[in-house]
């Protein structure tokens, strides 16, 4: 924090831009336009996306003077693992489309940091190659349930041979939402091919491509877009040190089998709490549930023993006219009552946030489109930058309001 202030003392301006809204004004003006929408769109018409931030505004933290705070931590323990801070990258899909370095770009400075990441099932890196970029640092994978079970089972063994520290299931998008902005720019990234190269470098799952019968309808001509975004992966892979195993699963099965068979299997809607007793047949990992907004769902999470659980609405970007995600959280830390952690995201712009959304009871927070943005901007550094900024503010917010570690930030620094 302090050589962020020096720095910024002596005239040096940061890589990409300190306040939040101007930080996402200049991701805007960087990013194509179906990037941006995809990115920074959510569902219907952006209701929950706008109440997740605005959420924040309604808690006022009441500052404490004359605390001794020269010495203070942001460290925190996780999952029995101790960390610089409670704060996670959340798992975030189609990288490529905000930088071509991707999951290499963001893993890099994930690791700089120490700071954990999750890894998506959406990702545009294969995940053996996202963590072979975090060395020791910790990771997280986040699974998106299958409709195939083999290729559930098959993530979930891969995910155990990165040295993933737990399952982080989302529950929340089983479907897609109803994603205006997308919609009307008909625009999906992985009917292009984008974001499914945990399938691609899936062997169970390639073997379902492979064993696709040949579609009846004509092939479609693919779009300009579409080969320029193979090609680019195809060399940034190359670049930034994908394997050659990975290139060559892009060419073989075709492409569009694979398409075609993400398209069927990403997902299925007719899970229930009882298959959780599944997925722990398949892995000793922790399992941490992502989506929770109701008490109800917290306490039924608990009864089917999850480790873990984030309070989510996905950034807005499945069900319009939702909860604000903070609003959910106290409702959900009461019924968990410190028997597994509560994580939470969606709105998170800034350290006096994280301070808010720990000071309602979470144990971490997740960041999510902020570090997107820092992606698009400035690659590795960029992301860096951001996750700098926000430790920064969080330090600082800490040591002006009096307390001096994570476990002192309780409700009583809040108003209310
Ligand atoms: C996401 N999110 C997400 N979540 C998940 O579990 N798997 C995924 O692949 C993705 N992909 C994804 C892509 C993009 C472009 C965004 C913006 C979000 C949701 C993410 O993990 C997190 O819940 C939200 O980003 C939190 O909201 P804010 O704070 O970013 O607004």
């Amino acid at each position: 924090q302090g050589r962020i202030y020096r720095a910024g003392v002596f005239g040096h301006r940061p890589v990409v831009p300190v306040e939040p809204a101007a930080l996402e004004a200049a991701a805007r003006r960087v990013m194509g336009k179906e990037a941006w929408a995809y990115v920074a769109g959510g569902a219907g018409q952006h209701r929950t996306v706008a109440a997740n931030v605005d959420a924040f505004a309604r808690h006022r933290i009441v500052p404490r003077m004359l605390v001794d705070v020269a010495s203070r931590s942001l460290e925190t323990t996780l999952l029995g693992r101790t960390l610089p801070a409670p704060l996670l990258l959340a798992p975030i899909g189609v990288l490529e489309m905000a930088h071509a370095e991707a999951e290499y770009a963001v893993a890099r400075a994930a690791r700089s940091l120490g700071i954990p990441m999750v890894i998506s099932t959406q990702g545009s890196v294969p995940m053996e190659e996202t963590a072979r970029t975090l060395g020791d640092s910790p990771r997280l994978f986040q699974l998106y349930w299958s409709s195939d079970e083999a290729v559930v089972r098959s993530f979930v063994e891969r995910a155990e041979a990165i040295g993933s520290d737990a399952i982080v299931v989302t529950l929340d998008t089983h479907m897609l939402g109803w994603r205006t902005q997308d919609l009307d720019l008909g625009y999906l990234p992985f009917a292009r091919g984008e974001g499914i190269a945990q399938y691609l470098s899936d062997p169970t799952f390639r073997a379902l491509a492979a064993a696709r019968p040949a579609s009846t309808e004509p092939t479609p001509r693919p779009t300009v877009a579409a080969v320029r975004s193979l090609l680019s992966m195809v060399r940034h892979h190359a670049r930034w040190g994908g394997s050659a195993s990975f290139r060559e699963s892009l060419r073989s099965p075709l492409p569009r089998a694979s398409v075609e068979t993400f398209l069927e299997v990403f997902s299925r809607s007719d899970l229930t709490w009882a298959d959780l007793a599944r997925l722990r047949t398949m892995t000793s990992l922790p399992i941490l549930v992502k989506g929770v907004q109701h008490p109800a769902d917290a306490r039924l999470a608990l009864e089917h023993g999850v480790d873990g659980l984030v309070v989510s609405n996905h950034g807005g970007r499945q069900v319009d006219n939702a909860i604000a995600s903070l609003d959910a959280l106290p409702a959900v830390v009461e019924e968990i009552d410190g028997r597994v952690p509560v994580l939470f995201d969606s709105g998170v712009r800034s350290g006096a946030d994280v301070a808010v959304a720990l000071a309602l009871g979470a144990d971490a927070v997740l960041l999510g489109r902020p570090w997107v943005y820092g992606l698009a901007l400035a690659g590795e550094a960029g992301v860096r930058a951001v996750l700098e900024h926000l430790l920064a503010e969080l330090d600082l917010t800490m040591g002006l309001a009096g307390v001096s570690s994570i476990e002192a930030i309780g409700r009583d620094l809040l108003d209310s």
